[in-house]
């Protein structure tokens, strides 16, 4: 990050410095567990604790300041009413000035915004590692997409950054709007508008005017990479002044995929094809889903001034970075685990049963929990995936907890036996524990197990217990 005394920090976020002068000369962090010496701490009023109530422990850990509502006479400290968007203000004065600057290394920030119902952290994750190959970058770990996360991403940047990769979920209308405002992006991305926390938006038009905030935020001289094969998608080309480029397998897409295959790993092969230029593609990360991912990536990298040729080759070389997003993991007994635990929506899931479908396997198993925040549609969605599993070849369908029962029930809709014996068909089963339990007994060589759930159910549990399970046979 780039030097800040406390005194530019009070001026950014036009807040009241209690005491001292000096510097941060670390980073900035909103946990008090994670403060090094150097660092300004942000106390966030969270829902369970209150930052300022450990505005000590992160004196003595070293903290140069606090940003926070109640001071304490332990360090000193930038009063705020509001520390979250004070985060903001002060990422926000950084990235104008970073943005600004160029100049003097003779180059300017590049900022790319990333949106979309899924895939977001995989494709910042391939963006990432592309951009990477050409020049310093910054790329949040994880899923840092929201109004903490965020501004904590743009502080990272200093004057040797060239490329500032962002996520950006999307929470309601004029948050993604708000994000742009912390940091503008020169290159917006939207993946695809999808059913993800349907229920607070009410309806897909609704997330698509909500994602399309991000196209809208951007200057006439920037690009807006947008997926041509959602027309949700490729919809929000008249909400932007920037230059358009569309990316998917359609024909007409200007960076395409032809010819993808998929590999016995599930890992997709391709020919990026883009104005005259054709390269070849191997990805590393698995599911024909990361194809549009990639090609998302691709329209990024390509507008932040890569050649195809390079862009191509640092696709093939980028690995799965954020866990818990279709982690194949071959068991020693050779039962393969295919952990998708990270989050689930309705695409998502779909996503994850197609590359289960893609895996060589004696039988496909799918653990698959409740599906959050859906609203009203939730037991019709919940329903229409286990039709969907059955359908996609799964041949044992194990739903997890009260709110996945929608899911049995429509697998037995399909025509799923009833999983007597508990080895094929459907089955519910109340927990986690009793999910660990049938499936010890009835898993054997050569199966492949998928488990995907939304965050909240915790399923990755599951599949580590599934992994250590099989570690000692
Ligand atoms: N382009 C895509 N289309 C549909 N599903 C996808 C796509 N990319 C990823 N997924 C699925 O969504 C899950 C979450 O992916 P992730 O990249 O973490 O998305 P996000 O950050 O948008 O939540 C993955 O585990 C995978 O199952
Ligand atoms: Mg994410």
């Amino acid at each position: 990050m780039i030097q800040l005394s406390l005194a530019d920090v009070a001026e950014a976020v036009g807040g009241e410095l209690t005491a001292g002068g000096g510097a941060i000369t670390g980073k900035v962090t909103v946990d008090s567990r994670t403060v090094a010496p150097g660092d300004l701490f942000v106390a966030v009023p969270g829902e369970r604790v209150d930052g300022s109530d450990f505005l000590r422990a992160a004196a003595d850990a070293g903290a140069v300041a606090a940003l926070t509502t109640r001071p304490d006479p332990a360090l000193p400290c930038v009063v705020v009413d509001e520390p979250v968007a004070a985060l903001g203000r002060l990422a926000a004065a950084v990235h104008t000035r970073l943005a600004g600057a160029g100049g003097a290394r003779g180059h300017r920030l590049v900022t790319i915004g990333i949106t979309g119902s899924s895939g977001k952290t995989s494709t910042k994750d391939l963006l990432g590692q592309v951009l990477a190959t050409a020049g310093a970058t910054v790329s949040p770990p994880g899923s840092y997409n929201n109004d903490i996360g965020l501004p904590l991403t743009v502080l990272d940047a200093d004057g040797d950054t060239r490329f500032l990769v962002l996520e950006m979920g999307s929470r309601g209308p004029g948050h993604i709007a708000r994000l742009c405002r912390v940091a503008r992006p020169d290159v917006g991305v939207v993946l695809n508008v999808g059913s993800a926390h349907l229920g607070e938006f009410g309806s897909a038009d609704g997330i698509a005017v909500a994602k399309g905030e991000l196209v809208a935020a951007l200057p006439a001289e920037g690009t807006a990479v947008l997926n041509a094969d959602d027309p949700r998608v490729v919809g929000m080309a008249p909400r932007t002044r920037a230059r358009v480029v569309t990316t998917g397998r359609s024909v007409g897409a200007e960076v395409r995929a032809e010819d993808v295959v998929l590999d016995e790993a599930g890992r997709a092969g391709f020919t990026l094809v883009t104005g005259g230029a054709r390269a070849a593609v191997g990805l590393q990360v698995v599911g024909e889903h990361q194809v549009a991912n990639a090609l998302s990536a691709a329209g990024a990298a390509l507008a932040a001034g890569m050649t195809p040729e390079d862009v191509a080759t640092a696709l093939s070389a980028a690995v799965p970075r954020s866990r818990w997003r279709m982690e194949v993991t071959r068991r020693e007994d050779g039962v393969t685990v295919v952990n998708d635990a990270y989050n689930a929506n309705p695409e998502s899931m779909r996503a994850a049963l197609a590359a289960l479908a893609g895996l060589p396997a004696r039988r496909r198993v799918a653990v698959l929990g409740g599906m959050a925040e859906l609203g009203p549609g939730a037991a019709d969605e919940h329903e229409r995936l286990g039709r969907d599993a059955v359908a996609a070849g799964v041949d044992l369908v194990v739903a997890v907890g009260p709110d996945a029962v929608g899911i049995a029930d429509g697998a037995l809709a399909a025509g799923a036996g009833r999983g007597e014996g508990g080895d094929q068909g459907a089955v519910r089963v109340p927990d986690r524990a009793a999910a660990r339990e049938l499936l010890t007994e009835v898993l054997v060589p050569g199966d492949v197990v998928l488990v995907k759930a939304s965050r909240s159910y915790g399923l990755e549990v599951l599949a580590a217990d599934l992994l250590a399970a099989g570690a000692g046979t």
